[in-house]
């Protein structure tokens, strides 16, 4: 069903996106990017492509970790260990392999990883599944979902044990996913030579939102499933856009109430909250520059170039505010998917963002 408002795991529920499912089965390179704004659907493509795929697989969805500050190694420990548990019951072999690893241990079908002294890598643990996976002729899929959440690790670094992997274990396959900017340029620092992953091929898909004709399309079929007649796009598409999250919300609550109106006004006051409650994430550790990040918003609600929010802030502030910290405000808001560049202007990423930070 298309509306089901989860994450799909199974390619009947999801609507399109077949190409970007078979890039990823293709495993045409060490490591595959899932890219898109939020609600894209990137957790849906990587569990439908994981559940097709049938290799022993890894799930991490990093996004667990949003509204931390920072995350301690302990945390990532847990949910490496949440994550290695699931292979274990078709795998059952697996378990004997990771018993080997100094700093894990396994007790029934739960795995779990010393954080403490004793603690085990990622490497290790990254060796451990590639070593079982050649004995096995499998492969191991490990999927970072979110990934550049994990920039938040403190006194530890992944991308180490990425790179190694990436050039040495031949039996495991990444899925990392995220915002362009965030994944990229924020967390792997593909641009950067000192960055442990600089000049590594990676495949990149990319989900796009939903055009006018393709959002006609979901809303038809979706609308079909359930006996339905299907709603008036212009109405929906205007107000909410291509994200095929809020689309599914709508689609969701519309089946429900057969009420366009009300299923839009449902649907943009859960997204306004939601976007706002994300906002708030964002800024925690930012407090210094909160009214900043407001006004930045506030000022691109109807899209900005550089130079007028530099103005507008300026004006707000009475003084001048040197271009290092406009350009780092911008970009941060960028990394995260508020803003997205067009050309010269910063936009909001989608419709409902516009609408969340409008002035009221
Ligand atoms: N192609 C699609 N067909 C049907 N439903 C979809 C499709 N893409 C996304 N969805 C729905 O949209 C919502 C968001 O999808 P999903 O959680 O996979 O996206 P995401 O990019 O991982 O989002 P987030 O940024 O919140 O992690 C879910 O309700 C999902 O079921
Ligand atoms: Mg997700």
């Amino acid at each position: 069903m298309y509306f089901d408002p989860r994450p799909k795991r199974s390619r009947e529920d999801l609507y399109d996106r077949e190409a970007e499912i078979e890039a990823l089965k293709a495993m045409r390179a060490p490591m595959s990017l899932v890219l898109g704004l939020r609600r894209a659907g990137k957790s849906s493509v990587i569990l439908v492509a994981l559940s097709e795929l049938g290799h022993p697989s890894v799930y991490v969805d990093a996004r667990e970790f949003e509204g931390e500050l920072y995350i301690a190694y302990k945390d990532l420990a847990r949910a490496l260990g949440d994550a290695l548990s699931a292979p274990l019951r078709r795998f059952p072999k697996l378990a004997e392999a990771l018993r080997t690893v100094r700093g894990i241990s396994v007790a029934g079908l739960r795995v779990e990883l010393e954080w403490g002294r004793e603690r085990a890598g990622l490497a290790d643990v990254l060796k451990a599944l590639d070593r079982w996976a050649e004995r096995e002729g499998e492969k191991v899929v490990v999927a970072l979902d979110e990934a550049q959440e994990l920039s938040k690790l403190r006194g530890y670094d992944v991308l180490p044990a990425l790179a190694y992997a990436y050039d040495n274990l031949k039996n495991i396959y990444f899925i990392l996913s995220g915002s362009a900017a965030g994944l990229m340029d924020r967390f792997l620092k593909l641009q950067d030579p000192r960055s442990p992953l600089y000049g590594r091929y990676l495949e990149r898909v990319e989900l796009k939102p939903f055009s006018k004709e393709k959002a006609a399309d979901f809303l038809a079929r979706g609308c079909e499933q359930y006996g339905v007649d299907p709603p008036d796009v212009d109405a929906v598409y205007g107000t909410l856009g291509g994200s095929p999250g809020w689309l599914t919300y709508f689609g969701h609550l519309y089946v429900q109430l057969k009420d366009v109106e009300e299923a839009l006004r449902r649907t943009v006051s859960y997204a306004v909250g939601l976007i706002r409650q994300e906002f708030e994430n964002f800024l925690r550790g930012r407090e210094a520059a909160e009214r900043r990040y407001r006004a930045v918003m506030e000022m691109a609600a109807g899209c900005a170039a550089w130079s007028e929010v530099k103005r507008g802030l300026e004006a707000r502030e009475g003084r001048t505010i040197n271009d290092a910290e406009v350009t780092k405000l911008l970009r941060n808001l960028v990394d995260y998917s508020f803003l997205e560049r067009r050309g010269d202007l910063y936009c909001p990423a989608d419709p409902l963002i516009a609408r969340a930070f409008r002035p009221r």
